[in-house]
């Protein structure tokens, strides 16, 4: 495995001047509206607002303007066209509504910038409010027939230009400049006889008509254009690089960082890429995020996920590369399943055990196992096979630092935890072995073996209450040998467990229902994001389906980065 140093191009540019430009209230580069630092999505998402910003106020700047000099046309209408039209009126109109423009642009130029939906709000007030001014003005010349008309025409297209947007919210914005002019007379004719009058009149009508159809198809081709534009933004952002990866599509966002799919060209492969949040790069989740590599690096077992590639990019952003998964957490296929049958889960949580007994061997303890921690995919078109995932803070057992964090804190997650991990006692392989049986627990019942509403409150659960036994949990039988395996592996003290996953592995591979499950045949398989969405397909980029995990090329298991 080489570790790299890459350049991020365009996308470290873009990153690095959204970073620079100045944020919202209560928020700074490395910090979140959950108190958390910025993530690499949130980032360019901010960069895509600060961009609408400074075309609505290009767009509201330049309309303001011509809405001024249109003033000109005013006088020639009252000058050749009709002299019964009264200016000042049209003019208190006019430059009267000269003030939401000016007021919007002042606000657009003020620092901090306006969120996304004051940037709606303002674009709304001032272009629906042109869009019907040229409707009010109208009033005085030709009403329903007026060539104003072409007015909410130009204020669409400025619509458009300030906000390439996907088509359902273009036809909510630009929607609603179009149908302003049809729905301003509309509300009028109760209150002006001028326009009930014309509305009764066939001539008039259909000139309406056509002036309003005409908008409408300015509208229409204003919404599909900028769905268009939009669309090439996103292919734009999804080309983005991180080192030689091409960024497809983010399937987890975590604790440290995120998970994406990404593509490698020269490969013509898909592979999973984990990135450390830029905020945390130099920090102790840095050590950790190589800690993690090197421990998943080390390993060869096929039911642990497989290291390929781990770099830094010039814009300091931590990732590596790693075979892309496709299928789903235990978590979710428990929660979905409401627990599995035993010889399922038995199969399912005896591979994990023997990926940790290679861990274990060599001296690494994951320390964070957990359904979410343990995915289950296929090979070779057979299902239920698990890949343990996330070495995120795998230690070794002769490592001084036990939690890495600098601030005393527990690592890991408080339902799946051994009693002594929770305490910040000394963790080995017996504090793994719980977490397997607890996660073996959950599958059999489709709860946690403790539960409770404060991280505190389950900790000290671990602690000091009773396990109740996973059969008193489900309908569905559990064998007695079964239950006593996670029952052993849940003791309290580590002494009356298994002395490491090895064992464990050993005693389920023994059990009554060792071998009984026999895993699906996959035909297609479907990913799942972190919302439970389907993510891709499994078709590559070459338009075939494919039925198997394929395993990456031996030859880019390389060593372990260079400290
Ligand atoms: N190699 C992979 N292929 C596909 N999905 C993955 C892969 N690794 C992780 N994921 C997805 O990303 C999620 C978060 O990854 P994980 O390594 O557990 O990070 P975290 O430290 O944020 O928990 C996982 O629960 C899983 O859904
Ligand atoms: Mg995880």
């Amino acid at each position: 495995m080489l570790r790299t140093r890459t350049t991020g191009g365009d996308s470290g540019e873009r990153a690095r001047a959204a970073a620079r430009a100045p944020l919202p209230p209560g928020r700074e580069l490395g910090s979140s509206t959950g108190g958390g630092p910025l993530t690499r999505e949130e980032l360019l998402e901010r960069e895509e607002h600060l961009a609408n910003v400074s075309r609505l106020r290009l767009v509201l700047t330049l309309g303001a303007t011509m809405w001024c000099l249109a003033g000109v046309l005013d006088i020639a209408v009252k000058r050749w066209v009709d002299p019964s039209v009264d200016l000042w009126w049209m003019w208190e109109m006019r430059y009267g509504f000269v003030a939401v423009f000016v007021g919007a642009i002042l606000r657009l130029r003020r620092r901090p910038e306006p969120g996304p939906a004051q940037l709606a709000a303002i674009s709304v007030i001032t272009l629906v409010g042109a869009a019907t001014f040229c409707a009010v003005l109208s009033l005085q010349y030709a009403g329903i027939t007026s060539p104003y008309a072409h007015g909410v025409s130009c204020v669409a297209v400025g619509g458009g230009m300030a906000r390439p947007a996907h088509w359902k919210h273009g036809v909510l914005h630009i929607g609603a400049i179009a149908l302003s002019w049809p729905v301003f007379f509309l509300c009028a004719a109760p209150l002006s006889p001028y326009i009930a009058a014309q509305l009764g009149d066939p001539a008039a009508l259909s000139v309406f008509a056509i002036n309003t159809v005409l908008i409408m198809v300015t509208a229409t081709l204003l919404i599909a254009g900028g769905h268009a534009h939009w669309q090439l933004r996103r292919q734009v952002y999804e080309a983005r690089s991180i080192g030689r990866y091409r960024l497809k599509r983010r399937i987890a966002r975590g604790g440290m960082g995120e998970v994406w799919r990404a593509y490698h060209p020269a490969l013509r492969h898909d592979v999973a890429v984990k990135i450390l949040r830029a905020a945390e790069a130099g920090s102790s989740a840095a050590r950790r995020f190589e800690r993690e590599v090197t421990a998943t690096a080390e390993l060869t077992h096929p039911n642990t996920v497989r290291v390929l590639d781990f770099g830094v990019t010039d814009d300091g952003l931590w990732f590596y590369a790693m075979e892309l998964l496709e299928g789903e957490t235990l978590a979710r296929l428990v929660e979905r399943e409401k627990g599995l049958p035993a010889a399922r889960a038995v199969h399912i949580v005896r591979q994990a055990a023997r990926a940790m007994a290679e861990a274990h061997g060599r001296g690494i303890v994951h320390r964070d196992l957990k359904p979410e921690n343990l995915f289950v995919t296929s090979l070779g078109g057979e299902g239920d096979f698990v890949k343990v995932i996330d070495f995120g803070i795998a230690k070794g057992l002769t490592d001084v630092d036990a939690g890495l964090t600098g601030d005393g804190k527990v690592l890991g997650t408080p339902l799946y935890m051994a009693p002594e991990q929770g305490e910040g006692r000394a963790v080995d392989a017996r504090s793994d072995v719980y977490a397997l049986g607890a996660a073996l627990y959950f599958a059999l019942t489709g709860v946690p073996p403790f539960a409770a509403t404060s991280s505190v409150a389950i900790l000290t659960a671990h602690l000091h209450h009773a396990l109740v036994p996973p059969s008193q949990r489900t309908d569905r039988e559990i064998p007695e040998d079964v239950e006593q395996i996670v029952v052993r592996a849940l003791a309290k003290l580590p002494a009356d467990r298994f002395a490491d996953a090895g064992e464990l592995a050993e005693a389920l591979g023994a059990c009554s229902l060792a071998g009984v499950w026999q895993p699906p045949r996959v035909g297609t398989l479907t990913a799942h994001d972190d919302e439970g969405e389907e993510v891709d397909d499994v078709s590559n980029d070459r338009g075939t389906v494919e039925v198997e995990v394929e395993t990456p090329a031996p030859t880019l298991r390389q060593r372990p980065p260079e400290r």
